[in-house]
């Protein structure tokens, strides 16, 4: 890439090579931060709601008791704020990641822009997406997490549905760690009766003592928390660790019901971040007694199949690794995936179990996803088919920089995220024949992948509002935001 930055094909096809190398170690992955859930639209949804609007605060740091709540009066309607972050995921090869990381950064800075625009434009409705149709009696429930992609989403469809919700947060959260518990407040102001509480999970006492403040008490709990990196240390910390404290601080309370988000990877786990969520699980059955649980353990999520749409819709072809047509998944939306989780609390059959989960549709492999997209853009297919072999290559390289430099051990834990989602469907395993299977992974949902990839197409902030934030290459190599 010259001084002068390539034209725009070639930076789009630069774009859409890192994107395809990258993506699919998003998987699983992909997180995002607030911003990712903000700009959608609860529009095609049966019920509507319009409780009074309550916003609260907690001043407090994570040892203290002392609650101050703020009732809002503003209308019901999103409000988008910041979107930030680079658009694609995790790195897979160091070849390309210097190229790359230009046109990253320069996808950052429309990024911002078109986040600026989203945050003007997008103001929705607060209507629940319900799919099921479930719903029971008004629940308090806390949201772990719920400053997330997935989080935020689950925030929403439950004050949607008339629950009241606590979101718990750190003192600076999302992409970056830029928004302050204020901000966060902010971005469910008029969302419903919507709580946001400053405590520390990684101190049970810091979560217990906020539990036990709550009158009327909280009787169900949604966990999101994951590692925002995916780095071996940090997975452990959070999607361990912390969502143990969780556990814990719920059962001690006596909370009714658990719903946990894991993942359908941990099903062949190599990863750290599996491993950590394996142990969080066992936990929670074993707490079973005690407290009810639901294991959801979602396929993949569409911000981590979007990372060519801009790319290919700018001219660049479609990169998939091998032939494009071995590996598969069911993606399902935030919003669907929320709509499942809240109804956990209501659906008997959702209780006590482990519910692998994908959105609507069949499953599609690389090369279909290429396909859906230049129908979509009105182009002939045309596809760069990266070896597989590149995995060795590049792993080779980061295990030798991590083994020279302890501090970087993380980028050999990326290598290996980027080898596992090219290589593992996001499909349920058949224990009979060791095979990913289609047939045994359960749908729900009301948008597939081709709806979303009509919508992004046509409305751009919604494809902003589904940035990789903090899992994307440039936030892990020190390079984004
Ligand atoms: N991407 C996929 O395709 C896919 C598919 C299936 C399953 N999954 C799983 O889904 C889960 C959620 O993904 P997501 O995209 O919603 O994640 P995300 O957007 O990255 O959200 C992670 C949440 O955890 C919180 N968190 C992280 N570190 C924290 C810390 N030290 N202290 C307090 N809170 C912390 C974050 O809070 P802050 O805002 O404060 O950082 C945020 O609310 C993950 O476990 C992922 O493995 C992903």
């Amino acid at each position: 890439m010259g001084a002068s930055g390539p034209s725009p094909r070639g930076s789009a096809a630069r774009a859409s090579l890192l994107g395809a190398a990258l993506a699919a170690p998003s998987l699983l992955l992909g997180r995002s931060s607030g911003s990712a859930s903000e700009a959608f639209s609860l529009a095609a949804s049966p019920a509507t709601h319009s409780a009074p609007a309550v916003v609260a605060s907690s001043a407090r740091p994570s040892t203290g008791s002392r609650f101050s709540l703020q009732r809002s009066t503003a209308p019901l309607a999103v409000q988008a704020p910041a979107s930030e972050g680079l658009l694609f995921g995790s790195g897979c090869a160091l070849g390309l990641a210097a190229v790359a990381l230009r046109a990253a950064r320069r996808a950052t800075r429309s990024g911002r822009r078109h986040g600026r625009a989203a945050r003007a434009a997008v103001s929705a409705p607060l209507v629940a997406n319900n799919v099921a149709g479930l719903d029971g009696p008004k629940m308090r429930v806390v949201v772990f997490g719920g400053t997330g992609y997935i989080g935020r989403a689950a925030v929403l469809e439950l004050a949607a549905r008339g629950h009241s919700v606590i979101v718990c947060t750190r003192s600076q959260s999302g992409m970056g760690s830029k928004q302050s518990v204020g901000d966060v407040e902010a971005s469910f102001e008029g969302m419903g009766d919507v709580t946001v509480v400053n405590a520390d999970v990684s101190e049970e006492a810091s979560i217990a003592s906020f539990l036990r403040s709550m009158d009327p008490p909280v009787q169900g709990a949604v966990c999101c928390l994951a590692s925002r990196s995916g780095g071996r240390e940090d997975s452990f910390k959070i999607d361990h660790a912390a969502t143990v404290n969780c556990m814990k601080a719920c059962r001690d309370s006596g909370l009714q019901h658990f719903v946990l988000l894991s993942a359908v990877c941990v099903q062949r786990p190599i990863l750290a971040f599996q491993e950590a969520k394996l142990l969080a699980e066992a936990f929670l059955r074993e707490e079973s007694e005690k407290m009810a649980f639901s294991i959801v353990q979602p396929t993949a999520y569409f911000k981590s199949l979007l990372g060519q749409v801009k790319g290919v819709a700018g001219g660049a072809p479609f990169v998939m690794f091998g032939d494009g047509t071995e590996v598969r998944c069911k993606p399902i939306s935030e919003q669907d995936l929320a709509s499942f989780m809240a109804d956990c609390f209501w659906d008997p059959s959702k209780r006590n179990v482990t519910l692998p989960i994908g959105g609507p549709g069949r499953a599609l492999s690389f090369k279909e996803q290429g396909e859906l997209l230049f129908s979509l853009v009105g182009r002939e297919p045309n596809y760069i088919c990266v070896p597989y072999s590149v995995f060795d290559f590049v792993q080779g390289i980061l295990d030798f920089i991590a083994g020279l430099f302890p501090s970087q051990s993380d980028l050999a834990e990326y290598g290996r995220i980027g080898r596992y989602y090219a290589e593992q469907s996001m499909l349920v395993l058949d224990p009979k024949t060791g095979k990913y299977s289609e047939e045994l992974t359960p749908s729900y949902g009301r948008t597939d992948l081709r709806a979303f990839m009509t919508e992004v197409l046509e409305d751009s902030s919604k494809l902003d509002a589904q940035k990789l934030g903090d899992q994307g290459l440039g936030a892990r190599v020190g390079m984004g935001d």
